[in-house]
């Protein structure tokens, strides 16, 4: 039998009725990774008690157990409002004026991580692969191991990670950001995360790079790659095609009477760029007067963190901006902004995305952005729409017949608008057709494969080979190396595995968990 895989996230999406659709790529991430897999999903119910949960709550599905825990109120302040998404979030989407940190939360993270890792610790057996998810987390594995659990611990960051200056703007950050060491393998969304994460760990007293990204910190090792997240891509696009001919699609085409259609999806959050995509939209209108009364932005918005004052802030900056607007250009026969916020089922959104002329998917700041990815997904192959997309999402690196922009220029912006909007039809299925092609093969399944088999792989890592020579090899062998040949490297690794079974069992867990 196959190890069960245990996922570990804050938010775990329990199916069950009446459960509120969850929005984010590390829903659509984690559900990918645990199909046709036995496995479990360990997280917060997203409910607050003040009773201490003895147990988690159990739901099972098939082959899968969803197992949840309720938070108390001073968790959920401390640990998910406070250092999760007033310190975490802003500072790894390299917003450091916006960070505020407390020791009071710093403490509460800490103490909700211990919390997961006992609760998770009772039902862990020695054969589970470990998978942890997002900034939440960081210390879990390190918690993990302190209670003796050798298992192969996987970590995968979903949002971005910044650069080194940055980093260390957190105050003891060793214990949270240095924490990471304390897994196997820790997956960031592109090379430039996984690279601002290298640069970090040299910083860390007495960390040594290896060979193939590995970085030993105090006789520990760990890995680290670029593991950009996907969707399903073959499975979107054919939601797409049929809620085309959903009810919703007729009474959207119906509303908009001949309009074309901008669209813009974001949780409510100021790493979206909201606001100066609303500034980009109306320089777009005063420059091209034309354009007025022919085109409307529908920004499809659900409010998200309200219980943190920058998102209640934003949520009044982007009402009041775009009233502004729409009091300047509008009809009583043409509103240039519809702004909703609500979040729609994925079919609705498809069908959405499919209408849609152009996409508008401008962060300050994205780890990847999946919404760019569903767009070129759900559209159709012979009259695509275009995509608008910042230079500053992950999805950039990947979809590059994307229109792409900084968010930081509304003329920019503007001026891309209008192009997208003006696109022959020739260079929109030009554009579009590479990049479905390319995330038909890079879906959401090959990420999680990859992620999982490069975790199986640390197991048997080029530095656990050296490691064993250093352990078992005479001194000579201090002595430099003449360069080996390939048959030579064989050999050796052949002679290795040979001896594995006789060896005695380590008492270090880098060693010992190999066999
Ligand atoms: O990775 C960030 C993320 O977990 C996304 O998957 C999702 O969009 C969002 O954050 C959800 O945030 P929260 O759980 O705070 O509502």
């Amino acid at each position: 039998m196959s190890p069960r895989l245990i996922i570990v996230s804050n938010r775990v999406a329990v199916p069950e009725p009446g459960n509120k659709q969850m929005a984010g790529g590390l829903v659509v991430a984690v559900k990918a990774a645990l199909r046709n897999r036995t496995g479990v999903w360990f997280g917060w119910s997203g409910k607050i008690d003040e009773m201490e949960t003895a147990e988690p709550r159990i739901v099972q599905r098939n082959r899968i157990t969803y197992a949840v825990i309720d938070l108390s109120k001073n968790d959920f302040d401390e640990y998910y409002n406070g250092l999760a998404n007033r310190v975490l979030w802003p500072l790894l989407h390299y917003r450091v004026d916006l960070q505020k940190y407390s020791r009071a939360d710093h403490s509460g993270y800490m103490r909700v991580n211990r919390l997961f890792a006992d609760k998770l610790g009772a039902f862990l057996t020695k054969d589970d692969i470990v998978w942890v998810h997002d900034y939440h987390l960081m210390p879990l594995a390190r918690e993990l191991r302190a209670r003796g659990h050798l298992n192969p611990i996987g970590f995968f960051l979903h949002i971005p990670c910044a650069p080194l200056d940055i980093l260390r703007t957190l105050p003891h950050h060793e214990e949270i950001l240095g924490a990471l060491t304390y897994y196997d393998l820790v997956g960031f969304q592109t090379e430039n995360d996984r690279d601002n994460f290298a640069a970090y760990l040299l910083t860390i007293p007495g960390a040594k790079a290896g060979r193939g990204l590995t970085f030993g910190v105090d006789g520990r090792r760990t890995r680290i790659g670029a593991f950009p997240v996907s969707i399903e891509t073959a499975t979107y696009a054919r939601l797409a095609r049929n809620a085309a001919r959903s009810p919703l699609a007729k009474e959207i085409g119906e509303s908009l009477d001949g309009l074309r259609l901008v669209l813009g999806v974001d949780r409510l959050d100021y790493s979206k760029g909201i606001i100066q995509r609303i500034n980009a939209f109306d320089r777009f209108l005063e420059v091209n007067p034309e354009w007025r009364s022919r085109v409307t932005l529908l920004q499809i918005t659900p409010k998200s963190r309200s219980d943190v004052k920058d998102y209640a802030a934003i949520e009044n900056e982007v009402a009041t901006l775009i009233g502004k607007i729409n009091g300047r250009y509008g009809q009583a026969s043409w509103t240039p902004i519809r702004y909703v916020n609500r979040s729609y089922s994925r079919a609705a959104l498809s069908g959405l995305y499919r209408a849609a002329d152009v996409a508008l998917v401008t962060p300050l700041r994205d780890g990847m952005n999946l919404v760019a990815k569903e767009y070129v997904a759900a559209q159709d192959a012979g009259d695509p729409g275009a995509l608008l997309l910042s230079e500053f999402t992950g999805a950039a690196a990947e979809l590059t017949g994307a229109l792409i922009v900084n968010p930081h220029e509304s003329e920019g912006v503007a001026a891309a608008l209008k192009r997208a909007l003006e696109m022959p039809l020739a260079e929109r299925r030009e554009r579009h057709g590479p990049m479905l092609a390319h995330l038909l093969v890079h879906n959401v399944e090959l990420w999680a494969e990859t992620y999982l088999s490069s975790l199986a792989e640390t197991q048997l890592r080029p530095s656990y080979m050296s490691d064993l020579r250093a352990l078992f090899s005479p001194p000579r062998s201090r002595t430099p190396e003449r360069s080996q040949t390939h048959s030579d490297k064989l050999e050796e690794t052949q002679a290795l595995v040979r001896l594995l079974p006789t060896l005695a069992a380590p008492t270090d867990w880098t060693y010992r968990r190999v066999w």
